[in-house]
C-alpha cells in the first residue's frame, strides 16, 4: 500500500516517517521509503551516514530512464519526450512490484538495513528554487508520481512517501496517489494552516487523511490538536529521547524507543491496514486520468505538440487485465 508523510517543514515528517519504516522493516513486511521532501534527510533519518546519503542517486536525473522503462511497448505513448509526469500506464506499459527488480530500481533505489531487515530507499534529488514553481515539466517528484502511478502492490507490502505539501503535489494529483496520508503537525497555527489547506483537497477527492500531532507535550497541546482537526487527529508523539539521541549519532534500536511513541506507531500501522481495506482501484485510475488530462491542458500539450489525452487506455487498471476491446 502507499503511504504518504506530509506536513509543515520542521513538524516532524522525516522523523515519523523513518519511525514508521522501522517500525515496518522489524515487522518483516516488505518496504519502498521515498524520500520526496524539499530537504533531503529521510537517508540519514534511517541511518545511513553522511556520504552515503549524498552519493543516493537522483530519480529527477533518472527521469529519461523511468519514462522509458515505463512506456515498454505502449503504443499510445509514441515517445520518452512525450510521456509526461501524469502519463498513465495502459496496455503494453511496464509495471512495477515492491518486491521485484527492474532498472528503475537499479538506477534509483539503494539498499538500507534496518532493524535486522533491508529497505529500499529512493530519493527525488534535492530541489532547486526552478523546481519550487507550479506544474513544472521538470518536477523531481514526477518521477516519483510516475513510480506510484505503474506501481501494482499489496496490502502487506509498502511505499512510505516523506513529501512536502505543497502546490506541486495538488497541481498534479500526487496527494491522491496514496491509500494514506498522515500529515505531520505539531500544535502551533502555522503546523495546523497546513492541515486545514490539505483537507480542503482531500474532501473533494475522497482521500484518507489523518493528523498525526508531533512534539506534543501535554494536555494543552493535545486540546488544540483536538479543537483544530476533530476526530481527523489519530494520534500524537511526544518529544522523544530516543529522536535526539539518534540526531547526535547515537542510533538505537527501535526497541527502546518511548512505550507510548511505540504504540502510536502501532496506531499508524492500524489506520494504514484500515485504509488500504477501503481502497477503490478504479476511483485511483479515474483520478490518475482526470489529473492527466487537466494537466495536459494546462501545460503538456503545449510542451510535447501532441495530444496528451490520447496516451489514456480506457478501462485499463494496473495489474487487472482490461477487458478485451471488441471492434
Ligand atoms: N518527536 C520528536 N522528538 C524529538 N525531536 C523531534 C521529534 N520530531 C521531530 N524532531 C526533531 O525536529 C526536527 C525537525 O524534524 P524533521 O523530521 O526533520 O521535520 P520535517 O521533515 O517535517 O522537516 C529534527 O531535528 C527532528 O529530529
Ligand atoms: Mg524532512
Amino acid at each position: 500500500m502507499k503511504i504518504a508523510f506530509v506536513g509543515k517543514g520542521g513538524s516532524g515528517k522525516t522523523t515519523l516517517s523513518s519511525l514508521f519504516i522501522r517500525q515496518l522493516a522489524a515487522s518483516h513486511v516488505p518496504v519502498v521509503a521515498v524520500d520526496a521532501d524539499i530537504n533531503q534527510h529521510l537517508g540519514a533519518a534511517l541511518g545511513m551516514d553522511e556520504s552515503d546519503a549524498a552519493a543516493l542517486p537522483s530519480m529527477g536525473a533518472q527521469l529519461p530512464l523511468i519514462k522509458d522503462w515505463l512506456r515498454g511497448s505502449n503504443p499510445r505513448i509514441a515517445s520518452s519526450e512525450t510521456m509526461i509526469k501524469t502519463t498513465p500506464p495502459g496496455r503494453g506499459s511496464r509495471l512495477l512490484r515492491i518486491t521485484e527488480d527492474s532498472p528503475v530500481h537499479e538506477a534509483c533505489a539503494r539498499t538500507v538495513a534496518l532493524e535486522g531487515n533491508e529497505v529500499r530507499l529512493l530519493a527525488t534529488g534535492p530541489f532547486t528554487e526552478a523546481d519550487l514553481g507550479v506544474a513544472c515539466y521538470h518536477s523531481k517528484t514526477g518521477a516519483v508520481e510516475l513510480f506510484l502511478n505503474h506501481l501494482v502492490d499489496g496490502r502487506d507490502e509498502f511505499v512510505v512517501v516523506d513529501m512536502t505539501a505543497g502546490s506541486d503535489s495538488f497541481a498534479s494529483g500526487m496527494f491522491t496517489r496514496f491509500d494514506m496520508t498522515f500529515l505531520v503537525a505539531e500544535p502551533t497555527r502555522k503546523g495546523v494552516s497546513v492541515y486545514r489547506q490539505y483537507k480542503e483537497y482531500a474532501q473533494d477527492f475522497g482521500i484518507q487523511l489523518c493528523v498525526v500531532g508531533n512534539k506534543v507535550h501535554g494536555q494543552d497541546d493535545l486540546d488544540f490538536l483536538r479543537e483544530q482537526a476533530g476526530d481527523d487527529l489519530l494520534v500524537c508523539f511526544g518529544h522523544s529521547d530516543w529522536v535526539r539521541a539518534m540526531e547526535k549519532g547515537r542510533p538505537l534500536p527501535l526497541a527502546e524507543l518511548e512505550p507510548a511513541n511505540r504504540r502510536a506507531l502501532e496506531t499508524l500501522r492500524e489506520a494504514a491496514d484500515g485504509a488500504y481495506d477501503k481502497r477503490d482501484s478504479e476511483r485511483y485510475m479515474r483520478q490518475m486520468i482526470h489529473f492527466h488530462l487537466r494537466n495536459a491542458e494546462s501545460w503538456g500539450n503545449a510542451k510535447t505538440g501532441v495530444d496528451l489525452a490520447a496516451q489514456v487506455d480506457p478501462g485499463f487498471v494496473p495489474g487487472e487485465q482490461p477487458v478485451p476491446q471488441t471492434a
